[in-house]
């Protein structure tokens, strides 16, 4: 088990090679899944911005262990409620730990219009 979760975060790390930087975390892994202005595997960044209004709002979400019920596009959504495992994984591998350059990162990508 602990092998495969290094193994992820290596392949996460690999992702974010060479992608842009937003604020002070690289969004590059995030972009496998997430875009601005449309769905991918994850929901459109511009829609989590709304949803949150801004990035204190999604840092504390992040800070306090991002449970399914607190997550405001989850929740007003079951299509993004029964993928919310995937997200998780990515919380727990990627955001912990860095939750709010995380949360400014999504919001600087979501001001230029890209990941
Ligand atoms: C493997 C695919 C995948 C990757 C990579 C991924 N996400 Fe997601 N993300 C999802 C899916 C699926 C959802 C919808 C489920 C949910 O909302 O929890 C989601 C939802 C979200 C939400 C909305 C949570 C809510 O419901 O309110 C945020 C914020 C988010 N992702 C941020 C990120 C950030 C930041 C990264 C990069 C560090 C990232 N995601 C990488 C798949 C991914």
């Amino acid at each position: 088990m602990k092998s495969i979760i290094v193994s992820m975060i290596v392949a996460a790390g690999l992702m974010a090679a060479g992608s842009a930087t937003a604020g002070a975390f690289n969004t590059g892994a995030c972009k496998a899944c997430h875009a601005v202005g449309k769905d991918v595997v994850g929901p459109d960044w511009k829609v989590v911005s709304e949803a949150y209004g801004d990035s204190k709002a999604l840092a504390a979400v992040f800070k306090s262990g991002f449970k399914v019920e607190d997550r405001k596009v989850a929740a007003a959504n079951a299509k993004w409620k029964a993928q919310a495992a995937v997200m998780t994984s990515q919380y727990t591998a990627l955001i912990k730990g860095h939750e709010e350059e995380a949360a400014e990162a999504l919001f600087a990508a979501v001001k230029a219009g890209k990941i």
